[in-house]
């Protein structure tokens, strides 16, 4: 099978870190990651509302930190003050300083607000442009990718999407992806064949059931991200 980019990714890509672990999307996430044997983390990054880089899933501060209101609103300094299980929100920075101590690989996965798309982007090509290690940056929001491709060419990109839907050779082919990654939910053998046989990696989330990570391995699926990745390296040992 001929693949398009020289990217290699593991099996197992801890989830928001380790996000059935530790407090996901921390610090402490991703070196509870690296201590359970991943040598990869995907992670979270949106702008604040001061265009600041942090590491958060959702919209709101609501779910993961003792804040409330909306991520894109609140200025960093405030965002610093808040308690996201017993660790601080990282910022894009401290969390890329992170992946360096531990040796760590980093999908940095962009969470674009609507009209933010190009912000966002600018702001994760200027913070990843001097990161040594191994990186992939991916979105769902491909307006904000394809500026980071213009922006950030040899970082390796990779596409999300819930479901494969016809066009989706001609995006990859225009974001120039690496990995396409889907929910896991809606794959099929036929679909991973199609994947793998056009050159690209395929990564599939979120995947906590180790039988459901060796059926996904056996159709050829690349890439598994885990919230309980220890699980999952267990099965495949
Ligand atoms: O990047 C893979 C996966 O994280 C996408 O879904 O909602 O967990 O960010 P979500
Ligand atoms: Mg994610």
């Amino acid at each position: 099978m001929v693949t398009k980019h020289s990217l290699i990714i593991p099996r197992v890509i801890g989830h928001r870190g380790a996000a059935a672990r530790a407090p996901e999307n921390t610090l402490a996430g991703f070196r509870k990651a690296a201590a359970l044997g991943c040598t990869w983390v995907e992670f979270d990054v949106r702008l604040s509302g001061d265009d600041q880089l942090v590491v958060i899933h959702d919209a709101t501060l609501d779910r993961t930190t003792d804040g409330s209101g909306t991520v894109g609103k609140t200025p960093l300094a405030e965002l610093l003050k808040r308690d996201a299980g017993g660790e601080p929100i990282p910022t894009l920075d401290s969390a890329l300083a992170e992946l360096r101590l531990l040796g760590l690989g980093g999908n940095v996965e962009m969470k674009a607000d609507e009209g933010r798309e190009e912000a966002l982007a600018a702001a994760v090509a200027k913070a990843v442009h001097r990161h040594a290690g191994p990186l992939l940056v991916s979105s769902f929001s491909w307006p904000s990718l394809e500026i980071f491709a213009r922006l950030a060419p040899t970082i390796p990109r990779g596409m999300l999407t819930e479901r494969l839907t016809p066009d989706w050779p001609d995006v990859a082919s225009g974001l120039g992806a690496a990995v396409i990654a889907c929910d896991q939910r809606h794959l099929h053998p036929d679909a991973v064949e199609g994947v793998r046989g056009a050159g690209y990696l395929l990564a599939a989330y979120t995947v906590n059931e180790p039988r459901r990570a060796l059926e996904l391995f056996a159709w050829g699926v690349t890439s598994v991200f885990s919230d309980a990745p220890d699980l999952i390296l267990a099965a495949l040992a």
